[in-house]
């Protein structure tokens, strides 16, 4: 698929209707078909909330170990760890797969915290993850990642939906093609109320594209199963072209949504066929004041300031003059030097 094909004109955006349908994860109504993904390192509770104000209908944690879940304490780390969004917005947690006895108990825990559906990570490419056999290593033991699933529903009550997140295989071979279908089967099977698929393989990690006719093949198989799509969603026309170029039901937005928590109401926006602005100067700065200001409520004023350098890396990327921001950002330590960073590039 060449780079222009994902990108469809604005006329064409406003005449699907695919923009509005709903996603139906058992009975949790999510009511765009978009959700922030989960990102290692970034989908912490301050990212999800200021992605909540800002339109996006359900976010996710990032992914952890269901021992982990379990050990961390009632005090003040779990009550960072095991936040839900609030402010009634949906949100799902995600558990990082492998052959645990602990998952059933730690999807307990989640659901007690408060979240209101349990994802299952079948699709991490990090090495220490894949070496420990667990992510995307399940992607090549098809038995394995089904088990895991159905541990996850059976520890949940009914009304506390499971999801799973997948990616197009191992590799490029056919064998992991055939892993996948298995994989797909076999979790909506055991009760998975919708899978995302990120259109890359697992020895692929970050590089290249993900495959578009990929997710497109699997809309196919997966009939009325839910299937989220994943992989190269930077704008918000990216977005309705992964809806409308593969028939998927939603999608997840992940990079595209680190420092531009704008984009989950232009694509609302585009996909009712109104006005889609950038947000301006100011609109930045109001968001990225808030979101330091969030992030030290949650982590304390020692360690935000290291914490939130990445964040404003990416925010910069929306300035006019993103290359000097950026290098501002980069050298941001504390309280003091975000606000100033803030105060000289975005009156
Ligand atoms: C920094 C980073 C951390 C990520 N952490 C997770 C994670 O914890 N769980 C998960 O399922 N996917 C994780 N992902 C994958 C994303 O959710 C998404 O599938 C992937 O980035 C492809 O989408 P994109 O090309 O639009 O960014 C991560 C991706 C990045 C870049």
């Amino acid at each position: 698929m060449s780079e222009d094909s994902r990108h469809i004109p604005a006329r064409l955006a406003a005449a699907t209707s695919v923009g509005f349908r709903s996603l139906h994860f058992d009975n949790l109504v999510v009511e765009y078909p978009m959700v922030q993904a989960a990102l290692a390192g970034y989908s912490d509770w301050p990212m999800r909330v200021i992605a909540s104000r800002l339109g996006a209908p359900f976010t996710l944690s990032e992914a952890m170990l269901p021992r982990f879940v379990l050990q961390v304490g009632r005090g003040k780390r779990a009550g960072r760890l095991l936040r839900p969004t609030g402010e009634r917005a949906l949100c799902g947690a995600q558990l990082m797969a492998g052959d645990d006895d602990e998952l059933p108990a730690a999807a307990q825990r989640l659901a007690h915290a408060g979240f209101h559906a349990v994802d299952v990570n079948l699709a991490c490419p990090v090495k220490k993850v894949l070496r420990r056999r667990r992510g995307g290593h399940l992607m090549g033991q098809p038995e394995a990642a089904v088990r895991a699933v159905a541990r996850v529903r059976d520890g949940l009550p009914p009304d506390v939906p499971v999801t799973v997140k997948m990616r197009r295989g191992l590799d490029d071979s056919l064998e992991s093609t055939e892993h996948f279908f298995a994989i797909l089967d076999g979790v909506l099977r055991a009760g998975a109320a919708a899978v995302t698929v990120h259109g890359r393989t697992v020895r692929q990690r970050y590089e290249g594209r993900s495959s578009w006719p990929f997710l497109r093949e699997v809309k196919h198989h997966a009939g009325s199963a839910v299937v989220l799509g994943s992989g190269d969603l930077f704008t918000a026309r990216d977005c309705l072209a992964m809806i409308h170029q593969t028939g998927v039901d939603g999608v997840a937005v992940a990079r595209g949504a680190i420092g531009n928590p704008w984009i989950f109401s232009q694509v609302r926006a585009l996909a009712l066929g109104e006005p889609c602005p950038e947000p301006s100067v100011s609109d930045q700065r109001e968001v990225m004041l808030e979101h330091y200001r969030l992030a030290e409520e949650t982590y304390g004023p020692q360690r935000t300031g290291p914490m939130m350098r990445k964040f404003g890396i990416w925010y910069a990327r929306l300035h006019p003059r993103s290359e000097e921001v950026r290098l501002t950002f980069i050298r941001v330590g504390s309280q003091e030097d975000w606000h100033r960073a803030v105060a000289q590039w975005y009156r």
